[in-house]
């Protein structure tokens, strides 16, 4: 079948690798894609939120299976739009309903969610502009550091975590007031910190049956040891050591379970990725968001590990039949480490160009922000290369991936040295 591939990052490259590896797939298009997904398929040069433009190349490519990479199409209702056009209604498309996609697209909706199925989680509170003498007042009932949330998306910047109350009461006047973040900021959640070390879990449901994937820890802070400002993410290793057989049980239990449980309940259309954002606090998981989509670099080591075919999988999803099929996951260590343009997450310059040698064995090369000019690779963007290795153990993964970041040429460009160093126990 032909397949379309919507988004442009790493995460786009390693998923597009997966699906290129099908028999399954005949032609595979990647929309916008980078420099990288072209040698995976034919990217097409289009706008991911504008669905009558996805609609016509749907139609001239005779695709047959579309996966929506990024949020944004998802929050603004790409798969409600393609069950009401005629001519779509018979394309499978794996992501949910603009319903669904609340789960990231706003953080009130979510608390609810959560509130209302007893999903584990932070407790909070919303509110809206009127009410920040409301919100400086629920301040006082927490204790720090205090936890301030935009509802909507705002590409990743939207939450503010202050350690003092006069910190927090500006930052809810800057959110509720002051027009930050805009739009979504028309509310705010506050909640309560927990204390403890992340992890993402992704499950890919049919909206009855689901499938765990890959687990995975994610390196946010730009500076080594988790320093510096948040970042789309520096890194990544999956499995995560201390997401154990137990601890994954009551994540299942606790949260998988009841989340679908809760969709189905809710009559909310659901075929496709869940990401759940969740703290191990004590041995005991609480959800610290939802995304409607992979994370990015979660499935550069995510996907790599997935030896079904992936073609199957997304296929199943999007027929509804996903317990028909089985995963078989690779037991081995995968790390991935970002390399970025000097300078970001705050400014940087793009254009440099990149060489490197070809890839070898079990290293891949995944491009995220890349462009390919005259058959050369330039930068396009922040996040610019993730090199994931596989090992016997997260060590051998990382040197082998660290060898290979060594030889590539890119002027001004960074990576963290220490990614998946505090997994490894000490001797
Ligand atoms: P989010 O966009 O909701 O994932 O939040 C961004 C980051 O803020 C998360 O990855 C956490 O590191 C942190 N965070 C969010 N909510 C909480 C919370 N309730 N307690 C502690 N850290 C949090
Ligand atoms: N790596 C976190 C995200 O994709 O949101």
């Amino acid at each position: 079948m032909n397949i379309l591939l919507l988004g442009s990052g790493g995460r786009e490259h390693a998923i597009a690798l997966k699906i290129s590896e099908s028999p399954r797939c005949k032609k595979l298009f990647i929309a916008p894609g980078n420099a990288g997904t072209s040698n995976c398929g034919e990217n097409l040069n289009l706008n991911l939120n504008d669905f009558k433009s996805i609609q016509e190349a749907v139609l001239k490519h005779a695709i047959s299976l579309v996966i929506v990479g990024p949020e944004e199409p998802l929050v603004n209702g790409i798969v409600d739009f393609f069950q009401k056009e005629n001519a779509l209604k018979n394309i499978l498309i794996v992501g949910p309903s603009a319903e669904g996609a609340k789960l990231e697209g706003s953080k009130d909706f979510a608390k609810k969610f959560m509130k209302e199925f007893k999903i584990p989680t932070a407790s909070y509170n919303t509110f809206n502009r009127q009410e920040a003498t409301e919100a400086k007042k629920f301040l006082t009932t927490l204790n720090p550091p205090y936890v301030i949330k935009a509802d909507g998306l705002a590409g990743g910047k939207g939450v503010i975590i202050c350690n003092t109350i006069a910190e927090a009461n500006k930052s809810v006047d800057e959110m509720l007031q002051h027009d930050k973040f805009g739009k979504a900021a028309e509310k705010i959640v506050i909640e309560e910190f927990l204390n403890g070390i992340e992890l993402s879990v992704f499950v890919l449901t049919d909206g009855h049956s689901y499938k765990i994937l890959p687990e995975a820890k994610d390196y946010k802070r730009i500076g080594e040891n988790d320093t510096g400002l948040n970042t789309g993410g520096m890194g990544a290793v999956s499995p995560v050591p201390f997401a154990g057989k137990e601890f994954m049980k009551k994540v299942e239990q606790k949260i998988i379970i009841p989340t679908i449980e809760g969709l189905i309940k809710r009559k909310i259309y659901y075929r496709g990725f869940v990401f759940i954002g969740l703290m191990n606090v004590d041995g005991e998981p609480y959800v610290i968001e939802y995304n409607v989509r992979m994370g990015d670099p979660e499935t550069e080591v995510v996907f790599p590990r997935i030896q079904s075919d992936v073609v199957e999988l997304l296929q199943a999803t999007g027929t509804g039949k996903l317990s028909d099929v089985s995963l078989v996951v690779n037991p081995q260590t995968a790390l991935t480490v970002m390399m970025v343009s000097g300078g970001y997450p705050e400014s940087f310059e793009k254009g440099k160009e990149i060489t490197f040698e070809k890839d070898s064995g079990d290293v891949y090369t995944f491009h995220a922000g890349t462009i390919f000019k005259e058959g050369k690779v330039y930068s396009d963007g922040g996040r610019v290369l993730a090199v994931t290795s596989f090992g016997n153990t997260i060590q051998a993964a990382r040197e082998k991936s660290y060898a290979k970041l060594e030889r590539i040429k890119f002027e001004n460009g960074y990576f963290r040295k220490d990614i998946g160093l505090d997994l490894i126990k000490p001797n």
